[in-house]
């Protein structure tokens, strides 16, 4: 019996022979925060980067490519100066919307090697719905779908599920990829030294996978505001500190769950874990915990690491930045995700330390506690 990862690699738009003038209608993930200006900053721009290779290789065979996407969740957010930013590498097209003449015309009429974007998916509401109605005309004018938009996949939307029954479809590069890194990295064996760093404050799936791996890693190093939940109910007094109500009573003694021993509170001071307590805030791990951690990773062949240590957004970022540089400069086979994670990574400039980073947030988390997702189902259901 395959594997996800085989049946998703054997589905891989590399194994079409025939690409040349075809349309090919390509679903990507180009969300990506805007700055003030409403331009892509250069710290915020690995998503879309991360779409090229499959655009490339489309347009080396001689395809027809027209670019699909969502961003942000409100119906008023444009892809315009994603198209903008796009534009410096391709010779790029852009229509508003899914109708229309000019929309039939443009399409029709597309030579190879061009390339064209339609504007955010979520504007129609059918995306959301899984309704794929408002596609249809442009179903009718492409030959062949890929999805490489692997971060979005863990979503029933439209562009990403219900379109695989209607177009012979294929997974890109960029999703071959994530499937079989983040597959490599789940693949433990009674051998292998896997440490598993998990940060951040999505506590459901996070705390899904951590119950998952736990029987098979070597170690969970827990920090984040995931860290502070089990702070709390091992008696630690916490202070103000976040922290969610959610039941850890089976995982609460597993001595593999290595917790901070020091933190970094509210004004920037350095506090032993047992002496938070009161109005004190945990924001960051320590330099303690840094060093703590810091030896636990060097022993790994495997280090699977998602969500920050401490409260990023508001610039709680040194123990982020410390695990980054223990995680690059061990010899471990290392994957990471989430987005404030590959942010701290990349702006260290530490990527090409790491084996993988994944464009996933919540895609990845789903994927590694569900060994799949609804998206790649439902595309491998559809084209036996
Ligand atoms: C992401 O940013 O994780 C993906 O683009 C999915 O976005 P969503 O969480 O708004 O569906």
């Amino acid at each position: 019996m395959k594997t996800i990862s085989e049946k998703v690699l054997a589905r891989s738009i590399k194994n079409h022979d025939d690409l040349k003038g075809k349309k090919v209608l390509v679903r990507i993930d180009v969300n990506t925060s805007l700055g003030e200006n409403m331009t892509v900053d250069p710290g915020e721009d690995w998503r879309i980067i991360k779409s090229y290779q499959t655009i490339d290789y489309l347009l080396e065979k001689g395809a027809c490519v027209v670019l699909i996407s969502h961003i942000g969740r409100e119906k008023t957010e444009s892809l315009k100066p994603i198209y903008e930013y796009m534009s410096s590498r391709y010779t790029l097209g852009f229509l508003p919307n899914y109708d229309g003449e000019i929309f039939e015309t443009t399409i029709s009429n597309m030579q190879h090697g061009s390339v064209l974007m339609i504007e955010n998916l979520r504007q129609h509401d059918g995306e959301k719905e899984n309704n794929i109605e408002f596609l249809s005309d442009i179903i009718n004018l492409c030959d062949i779908y890929v999805n490489d938009a692997f971060s979005v996949s863990h979503r029933e939307h439209a562009s990403v599920h219900g379109i695989t029954k209607e177009l012979p479809s294929y997974f890109g590069l960029q999703f071959c990829d994530e499937v079989s890194y983040l597959s490599k990295a789940l693949d433990m064996n009674e051998d292998s030294n896997t440490i598993l760093v998990l940060g951040g404050a999505k506590f459901g799936t996070k705390l899904d996978l951590l119950r998952q791996l736990l029987p098979t890693i070597n170690y969970a190093l827990v920090g984040g505001a995931l860290a502070n939940v089990f702070l709390r109910e091992r008696g630690i007094n916490i202070g103000q500190s976040f922290a969610d109500s959610v039941d850890i009573s089976d995982m609460l003694e597993n001595e593999k769950i290595v917790l901070p021993i020091d933190a970094v509170d509210q004004h920037g001071d350095v506090i032993p874990i047992h002496q938070v307590g009161g109005e004190g805030m945990i924001l960051d791990i320590g330099p303690e915990t840094e060093k703590l951690f810091e030896q636990i990773i060097d022993t790994a062949d495997t280090v699977l690491w998602n969500g920050p240590m401490g409260k990023y957004e508001d610039g709680f970022v040194a123990g982020s930045i410390a695990v980054a540089d223990s995680v690059s400069k061990a010899a471990a086979f290392s994957v990471t995700g989430g987005g404030d994670t590959a942010t701290v990574i990349l702006e260290e400039d530490l990527a090409d330390d790491f084996d993988f980073i994944s464009t996933g947030g919540g895609a990845m988390l789903d994927f590694m506690v569900e060994g799949s997702l609804p998206a790649i189902d439902e595309l491998l259901k559809n084209n036996a």
